[in-house]
């Protein structure tokens, strides 16, 4: 059985008191929700502060990224170590926008989920296509890539701790959100890929979270569907109204 995972991505949003302010209310409106796993992304600078609010609580904290060196000479770069001394239990990896915006690839990808895992943390793998990539019809393609690259030389006692993202760009920040068939489909080749790559129970285990445009009123029918397993969500887990709602929608 796959429990739920709604994780929130703040992006670059929220300065520290915005955090924890943000951080208190969640923890009281989400106190009887223990049967969905609960994640909070904050930023860099807020993790810390976040972390304590929190820390009795079933919201756990998570990083946006990481860099996959131990430390050194890194100017602005962050350590799994660091995200762990700050309570961190989850990074989120390889974010389209990371992608677009700041030169990620796969193999940067690869190190940096690699890297996690040998921390003793968890890490959320993002994967998905473009619009463009969709149009064409390589949907599919790319997210094979992804998955098949930045997965790449994990062991299979390593997997169990990764969870998926699939965060089709197309729907992040626009408010059209994939359709329920649309996500499953592609949930259900990537939980086919990982069988080829691992085995079926294997595959049968690992979280996928669908992503983008994700809101209280459509949360309840994205999960339905077999292959989805909850939703890492943006814009609207910046209100804690609405991150409150699509947590208790899962319910
Ligand atoms: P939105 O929920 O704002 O579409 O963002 C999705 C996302 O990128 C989460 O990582």
């Amino acid at each position: 059985m796959r429990k739920i995972i709604i994780a929130g991505n703040w992006k670059m949003n929220k300065t520290i008191p915005e955090s924890i302010e943000l951080a208190n209310l969640l923890k009281r409106s989400l106190y009887d929700t223990s049967e969905v796993e609960i994640v909070i992304c904050p930023p860099f600078t807020s993790l810390s502060d976040v972390g304590e609010v929190i820390m009795d609580s079933n919201i756990k904290l998570g990083a946006q990224d990481v860099h996959w060196e131990k430390e050194g000479a890194f100017t602005g770069e962050v350590s799994c170590a660091m995200l762990k001394s700050a309570g961190c239990v989850y990074v989120i990896i390889g974010h389209s926008e990371r992608r677009q915006y700041f030169t990620e690839t796969n193999g940067t990808v690869n190190k940096k989920a690699k890297a996690v895992l040998k921390e003793g943390l968890r890490p959320i793998v993002c994967v998905g296509e473009n619009l463009e990539e969709r149009k064409k019809g390589r949907a599919f393609e790319i997210v094979k890539d992804h998955i098949v690259n930045s997965l790449s030389g994990i062991p299979n006692e390593d997997m169990l701790k990764v969870t998926i993202a699939y965060e089709p760009v197309w729907a992040i920040g626009t408010g059209v959100n994939a359709t329920k068939d649309e996500a499953e489909e592609m949930h259900k080749y990537i939980r086919g890929l990982l069988t080829e790559m691992y085995d079926k129970e294997l595959a049968g285990e690992v979280r996928i979270q669908y992503g983008g445009s994700v809101k209280p009123d459509n949360i309840r029918e994205l999960i339905s569907e077999p292959d989805v397993d909850g939703a890492l969500v943006g814009g609207a887990s910046l209100k804690a109204d609405s991150f409150t709602d699509i947590v208790k929608n899962c319910l």
